[in-house]
């Protein structure tokens, strides 16, 4: 009978602690602690993150072990994020996971965060969509990259275009704070467009050239138009947040699929994802189910827990490293840029 194989994953490159257990490919246990302390900042303040991870990281592999319902040497291998994301953040899961594995005498897998939530389509879940047939082009969006990836085999990956400023979950982010909503402001701006008319209000479209993206020039529009908006009447804000929530959305969102579109009509693949904190966002998925009738795509949307960042893809990216004998060691250190 072939082998079990066990991987923890740890996940911490930017505010949330993330330890899952992924057994021969199946989600075991998933568990991510929040910070709540940035919250009153308007974004992550990366000295306050390196130190709650401190605080997170043994209880929460501790319930992930719990959960999971194994011992500690049931596993076989620790996978890490060692980066895209925050110095300081990436240095406390790194640091983690390599004395663990020095303590258990298990292999050590280093993790491209990227990489992560792409393959996070490929966790044995029955509420994923089931796994993407390669190629397949992925829709990455998150607090700090859009990318349109074109994805050949598990790590062998081709990026197509990516934004030339702000990343689509920044740009969400930082049009809530304009409108006065907490950190972080994506899962709010959906929420109260919900209940909007996205045609209520129009705001600017950029032309970036081939499959990149800019979102820099909507948040300046948004700012200008919400100054103005409010020196005519002061409970501007307050009296269409519905509407502006709804207008914002649509904009960001049909600027995404608009170049998914042409990446899919220049290459003929019609196998089509979307991974990253963005890919929670109701509209996106509303859009792409529509694209899934009109124009014959396959369409794979990660179950919503494997959307925003979470240990679970780590672990499963760590299984496929795994499988092909793909170690690190003791000398390796995180990087706060990691292409993929
Ligand atoms: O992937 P993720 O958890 O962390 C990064 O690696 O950046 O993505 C977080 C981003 C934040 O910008 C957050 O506002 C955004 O994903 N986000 C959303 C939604 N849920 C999370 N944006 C729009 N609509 C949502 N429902
Ligand atoms: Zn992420």
């Amino acid at each position: 009978m072939s082998k079990i194989i066990t991987i923890l994953g740890i996940e911490s490159s930017c505010d949330d602690t993330s330890a899952a257990i992924i057994q021969d490919g199946k989600m075991l246990a998933n568990v991510i602690a929040n910070q709540k302390v940035h919250e009153l900042y308007g974004g992550v303040v990366p000295e306050l993150a390196s130190r709650a991870h401190q605080l997170n990281i043994i209880p929460v592999i501790d319930q992930a072990l719990k959960r999971a319902n194994i011992s500690k040497k049931q596993i076989d291998a620790v996978a890490f994020t060692r980066g895209p994301g925050l110095l300081g953040s990436l240095l406390v899961g790194t640091s983690f996971a390599k004395s663990f594995s020095l303590a258990l005498n298990i292999p050590l897998i280093e993790v491209n965060h990227m990489q992560g939530h792409i393959l996070a389509h490929f966790i044995d879940d029955p509420e994923n969509m089931g796994k993407p047939n390669f190629p397949f082009l992925c829709l990455t969006v998150s607090g700090g990259h859009t990318q349109i990836v074109r994805v050949n085999d598990f790590f062998d990956m081709e990026i197509l275009g990516e934004t030339i400023d702000d990343a689509a979950g920044e740009a969400f982010d930082k049009v809530a704070k304009v409108l006065g909503l907490p950190y972080p402001g994506g899962p709010l701006v959906d929420k109260y467009a919900k209940e909007g008319n996205a045609k209520a209000f129009k705001f600017s479209r950029p032309q970036v050239a081939d499959f990149d993206f800019s979102f820099s020039g909507l948040k300046t529009n948004v700012m200008n138009f919400i100054n103005q908006e409010t020196q005519k009447n002061e409970h501007f804000i307050t009296e269409n947040l519905k509407n502006i929530c709804a207008s914002i959305q649509y904009t960001i969102i049909d600027i995404l699929i608009s170049k998914l579109l042409k990446a899919s009509d220049e290459t003929g693949i019609t196998e089509i994802a979307i991974a990253g904190g963005v890919s929670a966002n109701s509209e996106l998925r509303k859009r792409l189910l529509e694209f899934k009738e009109q124009k014959n795509w396959n369409v794979y949307i990660p179950k919503f827990e494997y959307c925003t960042d979470n240990a679970a893809m780590i672990a499963i990216t760590g299984y496929y490293k795994y499988l092909k004998n793909d170690f690190t060691n003791q000398s390796i250190a995180p990087k706060a840029r990691y292409s993929i």
